[in-house]
């Protein structure tokens, strides 16, 4: 009987490495554990043997049937969890991972190719913090407290000294501050105005600032690097037009429209993109530059228009919204 039990073993572990599934594992447990099955044949075989043989053969055939009985469990176990290997094979079948390809933002590719274009044009890349002081953002601007200017731009305040930046006008204070002219700096960054959310105004946009400081600068200069910048940006035979304006901050000052055709629409409009103008003398004073031997020139332009106006998008939300349909045109 003992021969018996050891074939019986073999037959069992041969058995056992091919089960592959939940059945196959149930025809082998019905096979060998239940009450019809092998081990209990053996035990019925076991109590007709003579005594003496008896305590040898029960040792044996007891540690067969428990240890058989472990390598079943340990194997249902893997079965279920899905982690035998011959489960778990690869289905040719099943349709493959899609791996999307992100790219960048069309604001970030926007102001990639702006700054480009100043960079060739002379001026290095400036930033400044979010968070600003009402010093900075109005006061050393020519907006003096409670001056009706300051209705112009809606503002989030902090508390009554500090405020969410509305321009990015604020870095050429902070530049001016800090390094004597020559000064030839654009400042891009994340401004927040607390305006009604429409199709043409968000409470969050982008602003690319740009500030020349030396001894003579002109108008005539101001002009030639506006004009050398839509051209640049929107092709050679872009229309534009420069307005007069008002900003404290500079004098004269003006606006720039440039023609744009909305996406679908038949007929254009002109479509304002930047203001500009030459420094308030008042602002050289308030950062310590003498308006006699210095003057300078100042644009600011948002670039949610700018891009707007060159891709013919005609709702200012669909840049804040990420949705990847939008975003995948780009
Ligand atoms: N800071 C102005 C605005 O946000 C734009 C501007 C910048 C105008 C520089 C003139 C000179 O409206």
């Amino acid at each position: 009987m003992l021969s018996k039990i050891k074939k019986i073993i073999n037959d069992f572990n041969n058995e056992l490495s091919s089960i592959s599934n939940n059945s196959s594992l149930e025809n082998l447990r019905l096979k060998y554990f239940s009450k019809k099955g092998v081990f209990t044949n053996l035990f019925e075989e076991f109590k007709n043997l003579p005594s003496d043989q008896k305590p040898a053969v029960g040792k044996e055939l007891n540690i067969a049937k428990n240890k058989c009985l472990q390598l079943f469990n340990e194997l249902k176990e893997k079965v279920s969890n899905g982690k035998n290997e011959t489960t778990n094979y690869v289905d040719l079948s099943l349709p493959g991972r899609l791996q999307e390809q992100g790219s960048k933002h069309i604001l970030t590719q926007t102001l990639d190719e702006m700054k480009a274009i100043f960079k060739g044009l002379g001026f290095s890349i400036h930033e400044g913090p979010e968070l600003e002081s009402d010093f900075n953002n109005f006061e050393a601007l020519n907006f003096p407290a409670d001056h009706p200017a300051r209705d112009m731009q809606d503002t989030f305040f902090i508390n009554s000294d500090f405020l969410l930046r509305t321009h990015t006008s604020p870095v050429q204070i902070r530049l001016m501050g800090k390094q004597k002219p020559p000064i030839r700096a654009i400042m891009p960054g994340k401004v927040f105005r607390n305006e009604a959310v429409s199709y043409k105004s968000f409470c969050l946009f982008h602003q690319l600032e740009g500030l020349y400081v030396d001894t003579d600068v002109t108008f005539a200069e101001l002009k030639g690097t506006i004009v050398a910048f839509l051209r640049q940006f929107y092709g050679e035979d872009i229309k534009f037009r420069f307005r007069p304006s008002f900003f404290p901050f500079t004098e004269p000052s003006a606006e720039v429209d440039i023609w744009y055709v909305p996406q679908g629409a038949e007929n254009g409009r002109w479509m304002e993109v930047l203001g500009c103008g030459m420094v308030d003398p008042n602002v050289l004073k308030n950062v310590g530059v003498d308006p006699e031997k210095f003057t300078g020139y100042a644009f600011g332009m948002g670039i949610e228009r700018t891009a707007m106006a060159k891709y013919g998008i005609n709702d200012i939300r669909t840049f804040f919204d990420n949705d990847k349909r939008f975003l995948k045109q780009f």
